[in-house]
């Protein structure tokens, strides 16, 4: 009889877990969120929101209040809630808080604090970025890293393996102790469940062009930086690749270019901007040029794929990425829409890929995340294919984009 019992709550726990979709081939649709209403969010379309942002104050990651309605809510739908500590201009007190034995105790007896308070499943930490300059003044040293991964440990030995560590983190892998991309990160495997790599912001106001937010390879002028970089970069360092998460970006970075664009071919999107090299590194110049995608919306016809006059889109077909060109202003966007990020989720699937991440849920109207969940769909059972970056050429599509 108890047998009997066990194994048909074993069936029920199964049957809940499969009526929310989530891939029977376990994949992930991180989301980062930053609001406060949580009956905006659709949690049948979401495995995992981290709650955006923590920021760690005299040592302590500060609580916020949102997680009080966002745990019961999510919970109750078979999501999961992380909460991001850090983010761009955050991360004043990742260094001094981890570069000395008591700022680590004392921020990891604070966190798994919140996490038995909170019933949060984990925490994220967006640290932008380990080693190197962040926001303006953000203070950073040369063993960052090394402090990070001694943090890390330390954190995961307090909390236990059920909670989820995951990172936000740059297309490279976190920098060694010269300020170059680590080349064995795996010890980070260990300690994380996963990465989310933010493969956006990467072109923008604070370069000398126009170019892509989120390639998925580096087009013909800008950053090197592209989805297709980072997951390799991260994968040659030790990260294995159902480990990496594909960040998304349910925005653009709008800019003006210095003569009209509406003429160039899609893939001549790379004009001197006025204003440019602002510094994002800085003071965060990038900020003001975010476009959310509901922005974006009304610039666009109802097929997405043609614009409303003044406005013409194009669609770079090496980036894998549309933009808008404003044929009066010069005001050029870059952006993602439902074909690109159907691209990148076949890609995540293509590649054995962890899952994928947006930044960020209040920035859309419903249209993109449902496309980010039919990875559930996409994602056939099947044996895991370690190691799959070889076959990275064939899992970026080339030519036209299917409509
Ligand atoms: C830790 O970081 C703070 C802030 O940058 C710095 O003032 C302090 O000297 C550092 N301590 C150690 C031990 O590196
Ligand atoms: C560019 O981004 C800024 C900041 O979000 C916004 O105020 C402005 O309206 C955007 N421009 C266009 C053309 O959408
Ligand atoms: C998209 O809609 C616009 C405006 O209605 C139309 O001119 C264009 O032909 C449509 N494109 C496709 C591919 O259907
Ligand atoms: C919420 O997600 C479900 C399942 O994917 C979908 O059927 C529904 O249309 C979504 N609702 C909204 C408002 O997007």
């Amino acid at each position: 009889m108890k047998l009997l019992s066990i194994s048909a709550l074993a069936g029920l726990l199964i049957a809940q877990v499969a009526s929310r979709a989530v891939g029977s081939d376990g994949k992930l649709v991180v989301g980062y969120w930053t609001g406060s209403d949580v009956s905006t969010l659709n949690f049948s379309q979401l495995t995992h929101v981290n709650y955006a942002f923590s920021t760690i104050q005299d040592g302590v990651p500060n609580l916020p209040d949102t997680l009080k309605s966002l745990v019961p809510a999510a919970h109750a739908a078979d999501t999961k809630v992380l909460l991001s500590i850090g983010g761009w201009g955050g991360g004043n007190g990742f260094t001094p808080s981890f570069n000395n034995s008591a700022g680590r105790a004392k921020f990891v007896k604070a966190t798994k604090k919140i996490i038995d308070e909170t019933g949060i499943d984990g925490i994220d930490i967006d640290w932008e970025y380990p080693g190197e300059p962040g926001a303006c003044g953000q203070p950073y040293q040369a063993d960052d890293t090394a402090n990070y991964l001694t943090v890390l440990k330390e954190l995961r030995a307090a909390i236990g393996n059920k909670k989820i560590l995951s990172a936000a983190t740059a297309t490279h892998p976190f920098v060694d102790n010269k300020g170059k991309p680590s080349k064995d990160i795996s010890a980070f495997a260990k300690v994380f469940d996963y990465i989310n790599l933010m493969s956006y912001d990467l072109n923008g106001i604070w370069g000398l062009t126009t170019g892509a937010n989120a390639p998925m390879v580096k087009g013909r002028g800008g950053v090197a930086a592209s989805v297709v970089q980072g997951v390799t970069d991260w994968s040659k360092a030790g990260m294995p690749m159902n480990q990496i998460v594909v960040g998304t970006p349910f925005y653009g970075h709008n800019m003006t270019s210095v003569h009209s664009m509406g003429k160039n071919s899609p893939t001549d999107e790379y004009v001197p901007v006025v204003g440019g090299n602002t510094g994002h590194n800085c003071n965060g110049g990038g900020f003001s040029t975010e476009t959310g995608w509901t922005d974006i919306v009304p610039y666009l016809a109802a097929n997405r794929t043609s614009a409303v006059a003044p406005w013409v889109r194009k669609f770079d077909t090496i980036t894998r990425t549309p933009w808008l060109t404003n044929t009066k202003t010069n005001e050029f966007i870059s952006y993602d829409d439902p074909i690109s990020l159907a691209e990148k989720v076949d890609y995540v699937v293509c590649m054995d890929l962890l899952g994928v991440m947006t930044w960020e849920l209040s920035l859309d109207n419903g249209e993109l995340l449902r496309v980010l969940a039919e990875i559930f769909d996409k994602a056939k059972p099947h044996g895991h294919q370690h190691g799959g970056h070889s076959k990275s050429a064939h899992c970026v599509p080339t030519g036209p984009p299917k409509a």
